[in-house]
């Protein structure tokens, strides 16, 4: 692992560097500087290591676009099922429905009048066309003070995975942890249950409902478009061949569905702002520059959109440092300053959030804002010895008694939380960082692809240098991040 090493010295060497900004005109040194950045990126993209300090965690490989297409898949309805240990609902403060039914949580008792009730409701209508009403009446909803973040991953076979991996021919191969070999397949088993509510039972069509007419965004990192692919097998499972598509142009992915005229979209933009690496396909740039005061561009294909998820996050974990740029591409800037990581996140998400004040319409759009997802490097942090990254975890962390701390730089979920908190605009701060940090058994690991390709029996083989710690498998984790939006998105009226 010499390029590592390598890497660990130039970075902490910049890192730990004077603090006056560095006036990089276009000499030699640069030149040749970024030949060297060039060939130690090649090489790094090649051997996928991520450096063992926390605050330097790269991404380890370049989001590559892959699309599965298969053809022969059934629309299943898959959410209705006939067997449900529903219970009495504790609270709720919509006037939505009269019996509620809560989401089993394994804590209340059941009623015994509510369980029949609730298999006659469920039993009825096997017709994928005529659920509807029966979808609105059933969910509760979450009271919206309640915290939906604290609370604990519960073991939940019944009611987890929400769809199955191969029911949905929209994922990646990426992502598709059990087709690309994993043999544990727990980790989708997971339920996230709040400390003081239960989320929503998941219902396709009330979601699809309330996506009528409508689009829904994801912005953001390769974090974000985990969560997209998420999104779009959420809502496809009840959507019969050829009445949905996908399309994928330039920095946007279009999923469509016919029926219900929406959209579940996502747009690629890193940083949010502009940067070198907007490029949808040569993106992977290791040599990272950002514009924190621009976001127009990217804006543009952002207005008039319903329901926007942003995020932004693992592209700040590369170096100590963020290269800001003096000046404008456009222009054909090439110096730049470079500032600590939380003063430049700072300005990035103050512009980001003028930019929703100025241009997003409250009364029509709901914006969230997701925290950063967390890494699993270093299987100490878990106090795992025997452990190579995340790749040999079955389980999620159930029980610590001290604090997790697995590098998650937390001076960056600060500023997210303050600035979404100090804004006009009512934006939802989806607080999934700590929820995910218990789950280092989720990541893709060794079973996933790397610029393109499947990883090799061989490469399979060597986690500490292949496992992917960074995505997520699906179906798994992100589906838990879209419940939460779920629960927001089926509660505004
Ligand atoms: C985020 O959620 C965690 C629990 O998952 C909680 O401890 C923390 O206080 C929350 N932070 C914010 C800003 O809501
Ligand atoms: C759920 O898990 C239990 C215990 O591992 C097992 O007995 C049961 O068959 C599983 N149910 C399903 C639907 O997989
Ligand atoms: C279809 O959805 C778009 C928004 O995605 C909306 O502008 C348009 O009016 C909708 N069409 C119909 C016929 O409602
Ligand atoms: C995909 O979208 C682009 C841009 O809107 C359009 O030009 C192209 O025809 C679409 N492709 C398909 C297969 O629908
Ligand atoms: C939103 O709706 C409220 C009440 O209908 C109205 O007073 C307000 O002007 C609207 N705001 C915008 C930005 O349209
Ligand atoms: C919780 O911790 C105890 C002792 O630290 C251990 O014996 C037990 O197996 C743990 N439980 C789980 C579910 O990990
Ligand atoms: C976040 O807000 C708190 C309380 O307003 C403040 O003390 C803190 O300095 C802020 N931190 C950042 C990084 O903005």
């Amino acid at each position: 692992m010499q390029p590592s090493r390598r890497k660990s010295h130039l970075f902490s060497g910049e890192s730990f560097g004077m603090k006056h900004r560095k006036n990089n005109n276009l000499s030699i040194f640069v030149v040749v500087f970024s030949c060297f950045l060039f060939g130690v990126f090649m090489y790094n993209e090649d051997v996928k290591s991520i450096a063992e300090f926390p605050f330097s965690s790269r991404p380890s490989k370049a989001p590559e676009e892959q699309e599965s297409t298969q053809t022969n898949t059934k629309p299943v309805q898959e959410n209705i099922k006939t067997v449900h240990e529903n219970t009495v609902s504790i609270s709720s403060r919509t006037s939505l429905e009269e019996p509620q039914f809560a989401q089993k949580d394994g804590l209340d008792h059941k009623s015994i009048e509510t369980k029949a009730e609730e298999l006659q409701k469920i039993e009825l209508p096997q017709v994928v066309e005529e659920e509807e009403e029966e979808d609105i009446e059933e969910v509760e909803l979450p009271p919206e003070d309640c915290d939906l973040f604290t609370g604990q991953w519960v073991y939940d076979n019944e009611t987890h995975p929400l769809y199955k991996e191969d029911e949905c021919e929209f994922l990646t191969a990426q992502v598709t942890c059990m087709r690309n070999g994993r043999k544990n397949s727990m980790y989708q088993n997971w339920r996230w249950q709040p400390r003081d509510c239960s989320l929503p039972k998941y219902k396709a069509r009330l979601l699809l409902e309330k996506l009528r007419n409508k689009r829904l965004m994801f912005v953001g990192d390769s974090l974000n478009r985990n969560q997209w692919e998420s999104m779009v097998c959420l809502v496809q499972s009840v959507i019969p061949p050829g009445r949905k598509s996908l399309n994928k142009t330039g920095s946007l992915a279009i999923f469509r569905v016919e029926d219900y005229n929406a959209t579940v979209e996502f747009y690629w933009a890193p940083f949010l702002v502009q940067s070198n690496s907007d490029d949808p396909k040569m993106h992977s740039i290791l040599n990272r520059i950002i514009m924190p005061e621009s976001i127009n561009i990217h804006g543009e294909n952002w207005k008039g959109v319903d329901y926007l998820i942003f995020n932004t996050y693992i592209w700040w974990m590369n170096t100590f440092k963020m290269k800001v740029l003096r000046g404008s591409f456009d222009e054909g800037a090439t110096e730049y300053d470079e500032i600590e990581r939380p003063v430049a996140y700072a300005r990035v998400l103050n512009t980001w959030s003028e930019w929703v004040d100025k241009n997003v319409d409250p009364n029509r759009t709901t914006v969230f804002f997701s925290s950063m997802s967390p890494l699993h490097i270093k299987s100490l942090d878990w106090d795992n010895p025997d452990g190579i990254k995340c790749a040999l975890e079955t389980t999620p962390i159930l029980n610590r008694t001290t604090p997790l701390e697995v590098g998650t730089d937390r001076r960056l979920f600060v500023v997210a939380s303050n600035v979404t908190k100090s804004m006009k605009f009512p934006v939802h701060f989806v607080n999934i960082t700590s929820l995910s940090e218990y789950r280092k058994d989720a990541h893709t690991s060794v079973h996933t692809i790397r610029q393109g390709k499947m990883l090799t029996p061989e490469q399979q083989a060597d986690p500490a240098t292949y496992a992917d710690c960074i995505h997520w498998c699906l179906p798994g984790l992100p589906d838990t991040w879209n419940e939460f939006l779920y629960a927001r998105i089926i509660s505004r009226t």
